[in-house]
């Protein structure tokens, strides 16, 4: 025998097996005791909209009906670190609430683990190497980028921006420029490890279509010369991706540097906040996207300044 008895005292409550080959004791001890306080939260935190039991009739009804978790049809991923990062942000432009402020990740994993299991068959949806998932910091995917719909064009460079809340930010880097926003799912990457080749998977529902997709650019100078954003580099350090690029006119001179960062606001209604650091070294002029509204007035002195374009998401809102 592997295990010594002894080890099999504080056990005997959980069917321990004295031969532990056949059954895997310890792990399915852990699973237990996960589902216990799973359910205890479950019933305290999620119950209401989601059901006893799971089907998504709660008490509180909602005009966005909360999820049936019994069907297993998760649109955000199905895997115990999925559903927890779903607990953990809750869906903006929906009912479901962030629990990140009221519970612990352990808690929210023991919640996760507990409702995966009102789909007891579901199969742990693969996170094989081609699918790129964002965990806690953001994550960047370089790649062509296929078109958004059949009347756009395809962009053969491209840059994807994940971030951990699930937002996505879909930027063409011959010319950097946002064009589109994107929620849920990150990436699948057709060819992973090779170069070029097949388009990245944008897996993301999009919620902002940037001036339908085929945005013009954003900063001229102040007599309308276009300014061409050519890449520096991007950084997932911190909790948003970022994105810098320098504003060059056709003569070659840099007129500005520009780092960017795209964030979701909170509150009943989600925006995106595309978020400018500018240094300028002439002044610029800023031509928001259509249907967009923007911090300050649209010239840019020379020095140093910030300015905010505020897109609003359609798609994950309850009406
Ligand atoms: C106030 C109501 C409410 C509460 C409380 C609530 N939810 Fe939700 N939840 C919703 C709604 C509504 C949706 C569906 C949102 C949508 O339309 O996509 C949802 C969706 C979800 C999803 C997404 C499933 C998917 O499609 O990937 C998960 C996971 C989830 N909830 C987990 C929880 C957990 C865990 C708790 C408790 C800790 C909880 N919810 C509490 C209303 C609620």
């Amino acid at each position: 025998m592997k295990y010594p008895l002894i080890l099999c005292i504080p056990l005997a409550l959980a069917n321990c097996s004295t031969e532990p080959e056949k059954e895997p004791v310890t792990q399915s001890m852990e699973s237990a005791s996960a589902m216990q306080g799973g359910e205890e939260i479950y019933m305290l935190y999620c119950a209401q909209c989601h059901g006893a039991t799971g089907d998504g009739n709660g008490v509180l009804k909602h005009d966005r009906p909360a999820r049936s978790f019994i069907d297993g049809g998760y649109s955000f991923g199905n895997t115990v670190h999925a559903i927890a990062k779903t607990t953990a942000f809750g869906i903006p432009g929906t009912p479901m609430p962030p629990f990140v402020d009221m519970l612990s990740a352990e808690q929210m994993e023991s919640v996760a683990t507990y409702i995966r299991n009102f789909a007891p068959t579901l199969a742990e949806a693969r996170e094989d190497e081609k699918e790129m998932v964002v965990t806690d910091s953001p994550l960047v995917a370089r790649g062509m980028l296929p078109a958004i719909n059949p009347t756009l064009k395809l962009h053969p460079r491209g840059i994807v921006i994940g971030n951990p809340d699930r937002f996505s930010y879909e930027y063409r880097v011959d010319d950097v420029r946002l064009l589109s926003v994107r929620q849920g799912r990150f990436v699948l990457r057709a060819d992973w490890g090779e170069r070029g080749g097949a388009p990245l998977e944008l897996l993301g529902g999009v919620v902002v279509l940037v001036d339908n997709g085929d945005p013009d650019g954003l900063f001229t100078t102040k007599d309308g010369e276009a300014l061409h954003a050519k890449l520096k580099s991007t950084n997932t350090m911190h909790d948003y991706g970022e994105i810098s690029y320098n504003l060059v006119a056709q003569d070659g001179r840099v007129v500005a540097q520009v780092m960017e960062t795209c964030r979701t606001t909170t509150g009943t209604r989600t925006l995106i906040e595309q978020v400018f650091d500018i240094q300028a070294n002439e002044s610029i002029l800023i031509h928001p996207p259509s249907n967009t509204d923007v911090s300050n007035a649209p010239l840019v002195p020379v020095g140093n300044h910030s300015f905010i374009i505020t897109h609003a998401i359609y798609g994950g809102d309850s009406k």
